[in-house]
């Protein structure tokens, strides 16, 4: 659900994927004062910049998935194990569905808290950039 308080930063994460979108294409160097003047606010202590599956996706699923989808417990008969079962999960939309408690989809981690808008922000960018195996 997007809700006021949620507003704000969504729209900055939006802002901050075009942003390095245009970053990794390698466009102009010039609008670095404009992300500065934009991200000031409580993404700017968020690293989104070298996502990686294994210094990044990885760890988090670890630590808030992989206990109820890993070798132990298959819950819903989802396993976050392996890259290519992310990759999955990733194409179909369950991913950002569920992490962003998005409506049609069960909302997880199933007994915390919503993760932090910075590491789904890291999720998103990982899957835009075609959720790579590094
Ligand atoms: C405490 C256990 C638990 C944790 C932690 C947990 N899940 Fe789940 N997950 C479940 C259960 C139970 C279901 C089945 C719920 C349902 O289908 O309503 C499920 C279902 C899912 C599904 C299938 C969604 C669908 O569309 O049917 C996905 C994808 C998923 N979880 C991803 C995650 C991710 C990613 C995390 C970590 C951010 C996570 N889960 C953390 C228990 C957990």
């Amino acid at each position: 659900m997007m809700t006021l308080r949620h507003m704000p930063p969504a729209a900055g994460l939006a802002a901050l994927a075009v942003l390095l979108a245009s970053a990794l294409l390698g466009t102009s160097s010039c609008s670095y004062d404009n992300e500065q003047e934009l991200f000031a606010g409580e993404l700017s202590s968020c690293d989104s910049v070298s996502v990686t599956y294994r210094g990044t996706i990885q760890p988090l699923l670890a630590q808030h998935c992989l206990r109820c989808h890993g070798p132990t417990r298959t819950e819903g008969g989802v396993v976050v194990t392996a890259h290519h079962d992310v990759q999955t999960l990733g194409r179909t939309g369950q991913l950002l569905g569920v992490i962003q408690h998005k409506p049609g989809y069960p909302a997880m981690p199933d007994d915390e808290p919503r993760l932090s808008d910075c590491d789904i922000n890291k999720v998103k960018i990982w899957v835009r950039a075609g959720m790579p195996d590094n």
